[in-house]
């Protein structure tokens, strides 16, 4: 007899997403959608925590009803209520807690929490169904950049983290420094094709431990390097500096020198990603590897990481675009094998703003 579909609805808050999924038996997704506040927190060149809760607020019914007719299917029809528990937004977390256990509640549906670090390496083995652990997770986002061991059972092993920036925050970090906007991650993605990394000599700081990360000493060296053409540029044409802050005067830097510092940059966090990776991948003889979080979107980090999969005959999965970035589908998903796991929650349950692959 073919099993019964489990259909999961996965609600993800964390930070400035609305986002639902709803995903059959852990795999197949139905819907994936998704309203970001990301217009709102533009003109503060960040995410605010303040608006990013109210937007969840106004706009969680609208993305579930979107979900619901892009998987069309009843709301009776859900299975059971995965939900981000943490890392994330303290407000912003509280938002789809409540909202999760208002539906968990009203369906009489098992609530299962889940943790959004974990939910970013499971949209690699939804991507990749053959993919069993034990694999090295990369999980690069706004707020994390770590290694880790993915074991069966959803245990995980943490190989190594940042100590000081995340690298979506680098790069969004850069990109405003260049006036590129927010968020920076696909403006520097998008300009680096124009740009020579070559030109602009960055150095790759690695953290302390051989599987840390550091990138607070790579955007100083961007700033450097930011100053010092800007200080060519002045001399050159007689002008005055003009105080000491560099990012109204970065305004000025040449298209094209703009676009050489981003590929640059970028071409520098990739190889530092890239290389402790692989080293990861020496120390813990694990040959496959999954990409996880925003900055997996990346086209050169998924270009360079395929080229080393290939030449160091590594088995790398990078979820498309979608999964990557936060997403319901990818909390609905992980929701399937905890569910089978009897990783349910009672309606008692706070959220975790803290929590790291726990
Ligand atoms: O996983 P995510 O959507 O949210 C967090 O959990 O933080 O990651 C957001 C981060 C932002 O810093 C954004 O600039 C970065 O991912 N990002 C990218 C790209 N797309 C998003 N960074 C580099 N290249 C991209 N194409
Ligand atoms: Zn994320």
């Amino acid at each position: 007899m073919i099993p019964p579909a489990v259909r999961i609805v996965g609600i993800e808050t964390s930070c400035d997403e609305t986002a639902i999924g709803i995903v059959e038996n852990g795999r197949q997704v139905l819907a994936n959608a998704v309203a970001s506040s990301l217009p709102r927190h533009a003109p503060y060149g960040g995410v605010i925590p303040e608006i990013a809760a109210r937007a969840h607020v106004e706009t969680i019914w609208q993305v579930l009803e979107q979900a619901l007719q892009e998987a069309q299917l009843p709301l009776q029809a859900l299975d059971a209520v995965a939900v981000t528990q943490g890392p994330g937004l303290p407000g912003a977390l509280v938002i789809g807690l409540a909202f999760a256990k208002g539906l968990a509640l009203s369906l009489d549906r098992p609530l299962i929490p889940v943790d959004h670090l974990a939910a970013h390496l499971y949209a690699g083995e939804m991507t990749a169904p053959q993919l069993q652990p034990p694999y090295i997770g990369l999980v690069v986002s706004g707020g994390h950049t770590l290694l880790c061991v993915a074991h069966d059972e959803g245990r995980f092993e943490l190989l190594g983290e940042t100590k000081d920036d995340a690298v979506g925050e680098a790069f969004d970090k850069v990109a405003k420094l260049l006036g590129l906007g927010y968020p920076g991650g696909p403006a520097i993605d998008r300009l680096s094709e124009q740009g020579q990394a070559a030109r602009v000599p960055l150095p790759r700081p690695g953290g302390r431990a051989p599987l840390d990360f550091s990138f607070s000493g790579l955007k100083t060296a961007v700033y450097r390097e930011v100053q010092k053409r800007l200080s060519a540029a002045a001399e050159g044409s007689r002008l005055k500096a003009q105080g000491d802050s560099l990012e109204p005067r970065a305004l000025s830097l040449e298209p094209q020198v703009t676009a050489d510092v981003a590929a640059s940059f970028q071409e520098a966090a990739v190889e530092i990603l890239v290389s402790k990776t692989l080293k990861a991948c020496q120390r813990t003889g694990v040959s496959q590897v999954v990409l996880g979080g925003g900055v997996a979107a990346n086209r050169r980090l998924r270009e360079r990481m395929a080229e080393v999969g290939a030449q160091k005959k590594l088995q790398v999965t990078v979820p498309p675009p979608p999964l990557c970035v936060d997403n319901g589908a990818m909390v609905a998903g992980l929701g399937f094998p905890l569910l089978q796991r009897g990783r349910t929650a009672p309606l008692s349950i706070g959220s975790e703003p803290n929590r790291c692959l726990a």
